[in-house]
């Protein structure tokens, strides 16, 4: 299967070339925290949480966090900055396109994640998104946008591969999930892209 794999990533986090950390939380948490969308006693889901600087945002607003990550240094970084903070989230390691959890989440925080996958991959991560959340469970998704030129000539180019709205229709399709009106708020991301903030409900 071409695309990024094991290997890749734990290469990037082995050799701290992980232009994609904020060194901080996502600046949307805030908002989705002052609006009400996420908040204490929440189960959440973080696929994909790298160095675990959401994970830790999200526990300290009183949400109970899964991290999942199939790199260990993503784990060991995630595992360090919970413990300087006196915090605490379950810590998956695991493949997400392979791993259920036990019990259903209310949400799931995707940043960053889907668009690392290979494209190849996108419907059965959508199928497992889905069967993580309970009905009424929120995705909580950033959506990076990053078309490039080579998508003219058909192209594959990333990661981040550019997560096209049409496309994201398509895979979470409005039979299977409630979506918000447009438009979506637009969040920059530090690799020089921006992400579209959705909140989407599973039905
Ligand atoms: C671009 S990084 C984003 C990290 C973090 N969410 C952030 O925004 O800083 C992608 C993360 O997804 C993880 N990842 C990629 N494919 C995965 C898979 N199939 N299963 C589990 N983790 C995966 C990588 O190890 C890496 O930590």
């Amino acid at each position: 299967m071409p695309g990024p794999d094991l290997d890749f990533w734990q290469q990037r986090f082995s050799q701290r070339q992980t232009p994609w950390d904020r060194g901080a939380p996502g600046p949307q948490i805030a908002r989705w925290i002052a609006d009400g969308t996420l908040g204490p006693g929440l189960s959440i889901a973080v696929p994909g949480c790298g160095s675990g600087h959401d994970v830790l945002a999200l526990a300290e607003a009183g949400c109970a966090v899964t991290a999942i990550d199939y790199a260990e240094e993503a784990l060991t970084l995630t595992r360090e900055c919970l413990s300087a903070a006196g915090a605490t989230a379950e810590l998956v390691r695991a493949d997400v396109l392979a791993w259920q959890p036990t019990q259903p989440f209310d949400a799931i925080y995707e940043q960053t994640c889907w668009c690392a996958l290979y494209p190849d991959h996108w419907q059965a991560y959508a199928r497992q998104l889905r069967h993580w959340l309970r009905p009424g469970g929120r995705l909580l998704v950033l959506a990076m946008q990053c078309q490039r030129p080579g998508a003219a000539e058909g192209r594959i180019e990333g990661p981040p591969y550019h997560m096209d709205i049409q496309m994201l229709r398509a895979l979470l399709p409005s039979t299977d999930w409630a979506w918000p009106a447009p438009p979506y708020e637009r969040v920059p991301h530090p690799i020089g892209w921006v992400e579209l903030a959705i909140v989407l409900t599973r039905r």
